[in-house]
């Protein structure tokens, strides 16, 4: 059987988690659900984690006047139970203050070193600890501030790690050249390509002054620059390591401000160490919240805990994921969100399971009914289904099971067949039939876009020769 293996950017611990992460974490969970289902559980790998090597982790834990220890310890308990939380199935879950991250960090530093590919220089530079990077006077804002996080950035001056990437630069775009989705969507592929072709530049890859972070395995004065390590946890995390099948078709799922490190420079710390690479990346969008962007100053930051305790795990999987489609930029706005419970959840397949169950209870023997099933119909909506996601298209796919819903809903409501039941049994059995067979698709399809509902629907549809008794999917919220 072929492996798949995805993961989600490690969340940095001094920021808590806001429905900006949600989304990439959930839209990760619902490939993995559907991998899963076509491959196998144990061939399928799903990891996410904590990012905690960085500056701006000590700098949250002096101002909460908190040990930087335990502080790391108790942001990263929080990360992963709101995960948890969330419903977000993920086999492990990586800190990157962990051994095993540190014992992989130094292998593949070591390798790097040994390819002759890290030197020592002086840097002098503009750093903000924001973005955990040094930025060019003309990535500056006009009053000469970081424009993601409107502060002046640091000038540092001291002796630095180097890392060759100006020697990668034709051998990625011959990779890009050989791999055209090692990035997806087209766009962002673009924008890393006319980068690489604009030049690269060695980069800085080691602090004389941080006080965390993982030591150079030889040269224990220096701490690895915090992005460099924390690419290396996708390796660390990986079952069976970097010569496994699952590394091999490892795919990550990253937002889009975030492909220069996964396309760029992941991609030649990879080649310089002879290690080979993930199978690709998948750069999503950002999203608005009401038109504007979403920050703690405007105090429109979501929680995603917020919406699942009172919607559910299944309606802010779906909600948020069918906003707008997977790679493209959009807007998020919770009157939008309730809106789609209420018509979709609620009011359309929560209705619809409901109403047919409890009819067909009522007209038909239940100890007789069979449902008549109409193979090709079934196999063409899955079939649809299946490609949508194959090709991540979220959206798509969550438009696509409404979609069958709202057909069970019409032939539901065009026959009439509560009426008809009682002037014609022999057809109105028929148009039962029919309707099973579409919630039959729908309990599949739910597997991986609602998993909390499916098995509630499976419970409902009961086995061949009983149906379930009618349960409520979700309830109306006024
Ligand atoms: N720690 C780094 C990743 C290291 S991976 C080796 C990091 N962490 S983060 O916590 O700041 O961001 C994690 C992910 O959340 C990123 O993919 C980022 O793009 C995503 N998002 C944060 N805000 C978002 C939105 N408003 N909309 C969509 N995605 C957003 O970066």
């Amino acid at each position: 059987m072929p492996k798949a293996y995805f993961t989600t950017p490690i969340f940095y611990v001094n920021d808590i988690p806001h429905i900006g992460h949600a989304y990439n974490i959930l839209a990760t969970d619902t490939l993995v659900r559907y991998w899963r289902k076509k491959l196998g559980r144990e061939n399928v790998f799903f990891l996410t984690g904590t990012d905690e090597n960085s500056q701006k982790t000590v700098d949250a834990a002096k101002k909460a006047n908190e040990a930087v220890g335990p502080y790391l310890d108790k942001m990263a308990k929080n990360w992963q139970t709101t995960w948890e939380k969330c419903g977000i199935d993920f086999d492990d879950f990586i800190r990157t203050t962990e051994d095993r991250h540190h014992q992989k960090v130094h292998e593949v530093l070591q390798k790097i070193y040994n390819a002759g590919d890290i030197y020592l220089g002086e840097y002098v530079g503009k750093y903000c600890t924001g973005c955990e990077t040094f930025l060019k006077e003309d990535e500056l804002n006009e009053k000469g501030e970081c424009p993601d996080h409107l502060k002046k950035p640091d000038e540092l001056k001291e002796k630095n790690y180097f890392f060759r990437l100006s020697k990668y630069q034709d051998l990625l775009l011959d990779l890009y050249a050989k791999n055209p989705n090692f990035l997806q969507p087209e766009k962002r592929k673009n924008e890393v390509l006319s980068f690489i072709k604009s030049g690269l530049e060695d980069i800085s890859i080691s602090r004389e002054s941080a006080e965390i972070g993982i030591k150079f395995p030889f040269d224990k004065s220096h701490t690895i620059y915090v992005w460099v390590e924390a690419l290396i946890n996708y390796i660390s995390g990986c079952p069976e390591g970097e010569t496994s099948d699952f590394w091999k078709n490892c795919t990550h799922i990253v937002g889009k401000d975030i492909t220069k490190f996964h396309n760029v420079i992941w991609p030649a710390m990879l080649l310089s160490a002879k290690i080979s690479l993930p199978k690709e990346v998948f750069a999503h969008g950002y999203f608005t919240i009401d038109g504007t962007k979403m920050s703690k100053s405007l105090g429109n930051v979501v929680d995603p805990l917020d919406l699942s305790d009172k919607f559910g795990n299944d309606a802010l999987r779906t909600g948020l994921l069918s906003s707008f489609e997977f790679g493209n930029d959009g807007d998020f706005s919770v009157r939008n969100f309730e809106e789609f419970y209420r018509t979709k959840l609620a009011g359309g397949v929560g209705n619809l399971f409901n109403r047919v169950i409890i009819l067909v209870h009522k007209f038909l023997d239940r100890e007789k009914v069979t449902v008549t099933t109409n193979e090709v119909d079934i196999k063409k909506d899955l079939e649809k289904f299946n490609n949508l996601l194959e090709q991540k298209k979220l959206k798509a796919s969550i438009d696509h099971f409404f979609t069958v819903v709202d057909s069970a809903n019409q032939l539901l409501n065009d026959t009439e067949v509560w009426k008809l039941a009682k002037t014609d049994l022999e057809k109105a059995t028929d148009i039962f039939g029919q309707l099973l067979n579409k919630l039959v698709v729908l309990a599949q399809m739910a597997e991986v876009i609602l998993p909390e509902s499916a098995p509630k629907m499976k419970t409902m549809l009961g086995d061949k020769n009983r149906l379930g008794k009618a349960i409520i999917l979700f309830e109306r919220i006024e």
